[in-house]
């Protein structure tokens, strides 16, 4: 049995993804802005994912039986800096969203929720694989400094992301 805390936790959750799909969304018009579209269709994946997440748990919340309940979304950040510096925000932002996973977690356990424990071990492996993914660009970017033609092969690069 899914507890009322547990899906108002969750229903706070999928907001917070839909917000993670919007923040992705706004760094994709950045790129677009500055002419990287290997950036910025890396951050449209991104975005669809994000999306994808808050759907998983509008899912499970509807096949517990209980009421999604949509709140707004937040606005985003519409300004951004260097490609290093939006990667370092992108790596930050994930960090933050797997202590919000974890901390569910945490209540799951707490409650003796194996499903939500089962659905949320899917997230848990999302968000190392999310946050090593970041870190690797990160480090290529530093790598690069500010040379023009490494920072074209990598905007490349990113457009082959499949989405
Ligand atoms: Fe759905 Fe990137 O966390």
């Amino acid at each position: 049995m899914v507890s009322n805390k547990m899906l108002s936790a969750l229903n706070n959750q999928m907001n917070a993804e839909m917000f993670s799909s919007y923040l992705y969304l706004s760094m994709a018009a950045h790129f677009e802005n500055v002419i990287l579209p290997g950036f910025a269709h890396w951050m449209k994946v991104q975005s669809k994912e994000e999306w994808g997440h808050a759907m998983k748990i509008f899912e499970y919340v509807n096949q517990h039986g209980a009421r999604v309940t949509l709140e707004a979304i937040d606005k985003p950040p519409a300004t951004f800096k260097k490609p290093l510096d939006v990667m370092k925000q992108v790596l930050e932002h994930e960090q933050k969203v797997s202590a919000m996973i974890n901390s569910l977690y945490e209540l799951a356990q707490k409650k003796k929720d194996y499903p939500t424990q089962v659905m949320l071990q899917w997230f848990i492996t999302e968000q190392v694989e999310e946050e090593k993914t970041a870190s690797d660009i990160i480090e290529t970017l530093k790598l690069i400094s500010d040379a023009p033609s490494a920072m074209i092969m990598l905007d490349r690069q990113l457009a082959s992301r499949e989405s």
